[in-house]
């Protein structure tokens, strides 16, 4: 076989992996929206997934599965450490969200960056068939789309960066800004969430190589400044399935669930909900203040007013991190001591992560959805709830940070999270709003969410890739 005509990349697998106890592997399909995405077009297309397993050491053969070629990566405990933990999550993360913690530079890191970005490459580089597309996702693997090229110039090569793209006086820290931009102008096609993640990264090409842009196109000059190629950084924002989230909350078993839920939190009039991976980008603190405060004011009482804080684990070996869940839980524990009643929490903290019918439920449940991300590439909790609610009720508070607000305004609530008296008078609106206002913003907000769906993304970024002219194309 001469190899797959559609190869994806990502730092994750779709599949979680289990080693039992006699050293046998288990693996199971891990139900994220990317994978709801790319599944057609990879039955379709004849594809191969590279990835990362998600566990230590663990080196196993390609496999099929679900009509795709599985094909995992090993990452040893010291990749994990520095590549994963390090780079990736310590370094890029907090740069790439506006320094909200501050990254750390680590030379070790950077190498080990390098490295595992290489191995990837070549895993990619090994499955593509001969003019294949492969498509590259996110701050995990930004020197893959260069990498690649270099092994394998028939391919053409498509990157989507899931997370936002910094302003240039911001990515300048970097001191391998360079070689990043670079990384990523191996590609031929570069997606964004927003526009202004677009432009982020065509100022920083030009502030920071010899490349020439011309609006959304790069034309990269080779090392003896002969003719280049051309790249084109654009804007793609990502979306959710939203037919299967829509169906989902209509099943009777996640209606029923969804009133369970209210009745086990004593039938409150305003239930609040948060959902988010415990992380610093999340505003997950500034959103506990603000409530505490609203509790202390007596704008919203305990006995008619309950907020549930889903905080998925997420990154627990990162200190900035380990940081975060101390401050939230000391937090939580202090306002429900203050402010908690016999049979009435303030807040319901659930440190756990669950299945898509227990957050449909969740979201079902909630009255009102509180998104308040200091920085967010798109926020796809918020268009879950909007998907969930084909009863057009609930009201969704939006982070003005967020991509989502990009897409969605008018119909949320925008926030400033940092303004807490602000995010303060516009929870407290949410709670009030009239079940015809509720309607009428959501009505809108369905429109958008049901009809851009993460099929339509997928379909209009591999689209626009397989119809730009030729890598040959001299500019
Ligand atoms: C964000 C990133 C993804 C990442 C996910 C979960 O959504 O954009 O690339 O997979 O967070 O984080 P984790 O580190 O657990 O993969």
């Amino acid at each position: 076989k001469g190899g797959y005509d559609l190869v994806v990349v990502s730092n994750r697998l779709p599949v979680d992996f289990t080693v039992d106890e006699d050293g046998g592997v288990q693996w199971q399909r891990s139900p994220g929206g990317l994978v709801t995405a790319l599944e057609p077009v990879m039955q379709e297309a004849d594809g191969a997934w590279v990835g990362w397993s998600g566990a230590p050491d663990l080196d196993h053969e390609p496999f099929e599965a679900d009509d795709m070629l599985l094909v995992p990566v090993a990452l040893s405990a010291s990749d994990i450490e520095r590549y994963y933990e390090g780079f990736a999550n310590d370094t890029l993360w907090p740069l790439y969200h506006d320094v909200i913690s501050p990254p750390t530079y680590h030379r070790q890191w950077w190498d080990a960056y390098r490295r595992v970005n290489q191995r990837f490459a070549e895993a990619a580089a090994a499955q593509a068939a001969h003019g294949a597309v492969v498509w590259v996702h996110d701050y995990q693997l930004q020197l893959v789309p260069k990498m690649l090229r270099d092994l394998r110039p028939d391919l053409r090569i498509g990157f989507f960066n899931h997370i936002p793209f910094p302003a240039v006086e911001l990515f300048q820290q970097l001191p391998w800004r360079t070689q990043i931009v670079e990384g990523l102008l191996g590609a031929d096609l570069i997606g964004f969430q927003r526009g202004g993640d677009a432009s982020n990264f065509v100022r920083s090409v030009r502030r920071l190589t010899r490349h020439t842009t011309r609006g959304p196109i790069i034309s990269v000059s080779d090392d003896d400044g002969g003719p280049g190629r051309r790249v084109r950084a654009a804007a793609f924002p990502i979306s959710i399935d939203s037919r299967h989230f829509d169906e989902l909350a209509r099943t009777p078993e996640v209606q029923a669930r969804a009133k369970e839920i209210r009745a086990d939190l004593g039938d409150p009039t305003v239930m609040m909900l948060g959902v988010d991976r415990l992380d610093y980008t999340k505003g997950i603190r500034h959103r506990i203040k603000a409530y505490g405060e609203i509790l202390q004011d007596g704008r919203l009482d305990v006995e008619h007013c309950t907020l549930v804080q889903v905080a998925s684990p997420s990154r627990e070996n990162v200190g900035a991190y380990q940081e975060l869940r101390e401050h939230v839980e000391g937090a939580v524990g202090r306002i429900n001591g203050e402010f908690g009643e016999l049979g009435h929490s303030a807040i319901h903290y659930l440190h756990h992560s669950y299945p898509p019918e227990e957050m449909a439920a969740l979201y079902l449940a909630a009255d009102v959805m509180l998104v308040t991300s200091l920085r967010d590439g798109m926020n796809l909790v918020a268009k879950e709830y909007i998907a969930a609610r084909s009863d057009e009720r609930g009201v969704l508070v939006l982070s003005e940070f967020t991509g989502a607000a990009d897409e969605l305004a008018p119909g949320p609530l925008l926030v400033n999270p940092h303004d807490i008296d602000g995010m303060k008078d516009i929870i407290v609106t949410a709670a009030r709003m009239d079940p015809r206002e509720q309607r009428r913003r959501m009505r809108r907000l369905r429109r958008k969410v049901m009809a851009d769906d993460v099929a339509k993304w997928s379909q209009s970024f591999l689209g626009v890739l397989t119809a730009m002219p030729p890598r040959t194309t001299h500019v």
